[in-house]
């Protein structure tokens, strides 16, 4: 079976960590969107690995690890990833496929992103600055550069001069020669052609031949360019319609989906947050969370669990189950909260409004919970949480509507209790999950 892991909330959820854990049961892991402005933490016996751009199952030895084309891809960035992972003792390149349809990140991109967020002033979305959204931009332009154009300098040429000077037409203040871009792109070339594959064709022949796939969103529900808080979201579909588009394969080859939820709220960015929590309980919670963007190191907004949105991450992308993560961020607080629903003015919202204006104007609805004073830090399994951890995790699954199938309980693999019974997955040691 095919199964898809997505973020359910605003992004960094702890995907990295989940898709790393179940890696073992599958063939090939496969990015379908976003780019390098993800970072997927992962802790291997006390080291981390940040993956921005390569799949969070290429710590796995034996597994094939793809980005699709709906990826964003920035060939430097790339190159430092593989060359980060060779010093850790991974080697990924002969394990990793580029599609030839994936638009490629230019220097021009990441000029335009800051210069977009500069003009927006006030309204800005507060983007990780990595070139993601004129590089999207230019590919519902028609104007993108794929990888597949790197196999012809001659059109290559041509199509870099161009975007270069429509970029210096839009940014007064340098101009950009187009030469060393185009040069550099003819040397990164060489580098990325061993990797390039149709990976439509390659996912479909390694399904007929019976190999199992685990597709890796990134970001979260809430930043779906169509489905999240527009306009502060990221410029890609986050949600499951970007598994399909991004990696060219058709909805039944998705056997379920497992969506990852954090066990309170956070987002970094501009944008609307209910639950936010601005004074010192917001503090506690990015201290304890270790709330700081993995790309950027932006402190995230915190805040409690909001039920309305994940219920709405359940319906955008037909969720089978969820990975409840960070619960011992919780441990030791007198009573924690759930929201429920919203309040809008005289009327109470059970469902996640479209509307930002209105959205922006809501105020959680609250459920008050006992706290747990027992750590549940590194519980592997779920009777031997505290009760009132355990009641907190059958609350979230009642108001999200939808089974907790693995709840984190620290970032080490291991730190992880997985309920085996309810997403049917197998899994059934840890000794497996080693290090390659
Ligand atoms: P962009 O993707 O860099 O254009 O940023 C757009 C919005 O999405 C900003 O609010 C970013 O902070 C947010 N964002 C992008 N990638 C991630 C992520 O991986 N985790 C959390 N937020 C993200």
């Amino acid at each position: 079976m095919n199964l898809a892991v997505l973020g359910a909330q605003w992004g960094d959820e702890g995907k990295g960590k989940i898709v790393d854990l179940l890696t073992p049961h599958f063939d090939i892991v496969a990015r379908c969107q976003g780019g390098h402005n993800a970072g997927h933490t992962v802790y291997v016996n006390g080291v981390k690995f940040v993956l921005r751009l390569i799949p969070s199952g290429i710590l796995h030895g034996r597994v094939t690890c793809v980005i699709g084309n709906g990826v964003v891809v920035d060939p430097l960035a790339l190159f430092a990833e593989i060359d980060e992972l060779a010093a850790h003792g991974v080697a990924a390149a002969n394990r990793l496929v580029v599609s030839d349809k994936a638009h490629l990140i230019l220097p021009y991109h990441r000029d335009l992103d800051l210069l977009a967020e500069a003009r927006r002033g006030e309204r800005k979305i507060g983007t990780t600055s990595r070139g993601i959204g004129p590089a999207y931009e230019d590919k519902i332009a028609r104007r993108g550069i794929r990888v597949a154009d790197l196999a012809d300098p001659a059109g290559l040429e041509r199509h870099v001069r161009d975007n270069v000077t429509a970029r210096n037409r839009l940014v007064h203040d340098s101009t950009m020669d187009w030469r060393p871009v185009y040069e550099a792109l003819l040397q990164q070339s060489a580098r990325l052609q061993p990797l390039v594959r149709d990976v439509s064709l390659m996912l479909s022949e390694a399904m007929r031949a019976g190999r199992s796939i685990l597709f890796e969103g990134a970001q979260g529900t809430l930043l779906d360019i169509d489905h999240g808080t527009y306009p502060y979201v990221t410029s890609s579909n986050a949600s499951i319609g970007g598994v399909c588009t991004g990696l060219g394969i058709g909805p039944r080859a998705i056997g379920a989906v497992l969506g990852v939820v954090k066990a309170y709220t956070t987002r970094v960015g501009e944008g609307p947050l209910p639950t936010e929590l601005t004074g010192e309980m917001g503090d506690r919670l990015r201290d304890s969370g270790n709330e700081y963007g993995a790309v950027t190191g932006r402190p995230r907004r915190c805040g409690w669990y909001d039920a309305v949105a994940a219920r709405y991450g359940v319906r955008i992308n037909g969720l089978d189950a969820v990975a409840l993560t960070k619960l011992d961020v919780l441990d030791g607080l007198e009573r924690v909260e759930i929201c429920t629903a919203y309040r809008c003015g005289s009327r109470t919202l059970q469902e996640f409004p479209s509307d930002i204006a209105q959205l922006a104007a809501c105020d959680p609805v609250y459920e008050s919970w006992p706290g747990w004073t027992t750590p549940t830090r590194g519980v592997r399994r779920f009777t031997d949480l505290p009760d009132n951890a355990r009641r907190y995790v059958a609350r979230l699954e009642e108001v999200t509507g939808v089974p907790a199938a693995i709840v984190s309980t620290g970032s080490e693999r291991n730190d992880t209790i997985l309920r085996n019974e309810i997403l049917n997955l197998q899994i059934s040691s840890f000794d497996k999950l080693r290090m390659p």
